[in-house]
């Protein structure tokens, strides 16, 4: 098939690359010119494991191409799939103008029977909207073209992408057209081989189903958050109850790990966005609100042990932070729980010194140029040196390089034993018999 992504983004970026995997010849366009010039030139603008490979070997056997040019790609084209942003509005709601934007470059250019897929999350009734502002072009130009508009929302988590991709749980496809489920099914054949994983619905069940899910995941996270913060007041230890509610089935280990809380360009998005759906349909999200609230309080937790250590002062104190990206095997720094910590520590008076193996670069721009040239936030290029002369440790992303550190480098580095885990990675006493200071988060 020949198809078009619009959108070369984490989602557009990752799908447009494994629809081509699959033989398909594939565009993918994006109003970032640098991106696509970079792009062209073999420059990867994220990090996402074997993506970069992928890319290239797809470009080089012209399944693959890219292009700034939407009406360009149209010609070509009977497939769209839009992967647009669709950041946080200053109330909460989901930013709509991208993909409303996208609608009416489509409804200026379209030419022939073709079918629109939505592969960004978007609130309930975004695609019988993006259906009618295609209209509104088509009949500017004074022309009929026949279009359908599915919903097919994107499962994929940065850092696992490829694979979730290629093996996805379930392929949702929310349309009543059986033009677009005849061409979707050809084009997801071969991702849906070993069973069948697609499951339709109507347009609006496949909009909420998404967001219904994220909010799902958010809960299981903010749920174990709060039991861990109820450890830390009774003195016992979170990780022993997470073992033992994880082995019932029905509650299961995965999103149960206590941590400093979600972040990401999904989840903190995507619950305010739910939230602010079910109170314009006149529902009070009671479970979500708290989901929420025990997320803001959670990205606070780990500066609280700090402050209950070292008391609100924090001048002359020197801490490395190991792990910026919201989570690992990413550089996506979007509602990072780093950004928080590291705001809190050096406005208290603290010098921070950073380190994460691929998100150094785009960790700088979430804090004033100032911080750095005053050498109040450093970036080092390995995790030790970011240690010297460090009063403590602060671990908030759980990449595998720092499961298993050198004590021994530890202590001739730093100028104080004393580490805050905010991923509960290591053994509290094994650190403490090592003669640290531990304090992880709910044990
Ligand atoms: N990132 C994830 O892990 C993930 C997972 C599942 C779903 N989603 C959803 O997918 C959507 C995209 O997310 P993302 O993280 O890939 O976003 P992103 O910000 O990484 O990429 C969006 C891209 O769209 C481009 N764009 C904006 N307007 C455009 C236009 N008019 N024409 C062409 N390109 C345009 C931007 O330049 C950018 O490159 C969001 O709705 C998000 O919620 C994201």
């Amino acid at each position: 098939m020949n198809l078009t992504v619009i959108g070369t983004g984490y989602v557009g970026l990752v799908t447009g690359t494994c629809f081509a995997e699959m033989g398909n010849n594939v565009t993918c366009v994006d109003i970032d010119q640098k991106k696509i010039y970079n792009l062209n030139k073999g420059t990867i603008p994220i990090y996402e494991p074997g993506l970069e490979k992928l890319i290239q070997e797809n470009k080089k056997a012209g399944r693959l191409s890219f292009s700034i040019s939407l009406k360009e790609a149209m010609e070509k084209s009977k497939l769209f799939l839009i992967a647009v942003g669709t950041p946080e509005s200053p109330n909460g709601e989901a930013n709509m103008e991208y993909i409303y934007a996208v609608a009416s470059e489509i409804g200026e250019h379209l030419i022939q029977e073709s079918v629109i897929v939505n592969k960004s999350t978007v609130p309930v009734g975004t695609s019988e909207r993006v259906k009618l502002t295609i209209d509104e072009g088509l009949k500017k130009r004074g022309i009929k073209v026949k279009f359908h508009v599915v919903s097919n929302p994107e499962f994929l988590k940065e850092g696992d992408a490829i694979r979730d991709f290629m093996r996805p749980d379930r392929v949702i496809l929310g349309t009543d057209s059986k033009y677009a489920l005849d061409m979707l099914k050809q084009l997801y054949s071969p991702f849906t081989m070993n069973h069948d994983r697609l499951i339709t619905m109507g347009v609006k069940e496949a909009e909420l189903t998404k967001y219904a899910a994220n909010a799902m995941l958010a809960t299981k996270i903010s749920f174990i958050n709060e039991i861990a913060h109820i450890c830390d007041e009774l003195g016992i230890d979170v990780e022993s109850v997470r073992k033992g509610i994880g082995a019932d089935s029905r509650i299961g280990y995965s999103f149960i790990y206590p941590g400093t809380g979600y972040g990401g360009s999904c989840f903190p998005k995507d619950v305010k966005a739910i939230i602010h759906t079910a109170k314009k349909a006149g529902v009070e999200p009671l479970v979500l609100d708290a989901v929420e609230k025990r997320n803001q309080r959670q990205k606070q937790r780990m500066f609280d042990h700090i402050i209950s250590k070292y008391g609100s002062d924090l001048n002359g104190l020197i801490f490395a932070v190991w792990g910026l990206a919201f989570k690992p095997e990413t550089d996506d720094m979007r509602e990072a729980p780093s950004v928080n910590l590291i705001t809190s520590l050096i406005e208290s008076g603290g010098k921070v010194q950073a380190f994460d193996p691929v998100a150094n670069e785009e960790a700088v721009k979430k804090f004033p140029q100032e911080w750095v040239s005053k050498n109040k936030l450093t970036f080092f290029d390995d995790n030790y040196t970011a240690l010297e002369n460090g009063d403590a440790l602060v671990l908030m992303t759980e990449w595998k390089m720092f499961r298993n550190p050198s004590l021994s480098k530890m202590k001739e580095l730093m100028k104080n034993l004393c580490i805050f885990d905010g991923r509960n990675q290591y053994d509290p006493d094994y650190m403490r018999n090592n003669g640290f200071y531990y304090k992880g988060i709910g044990r």
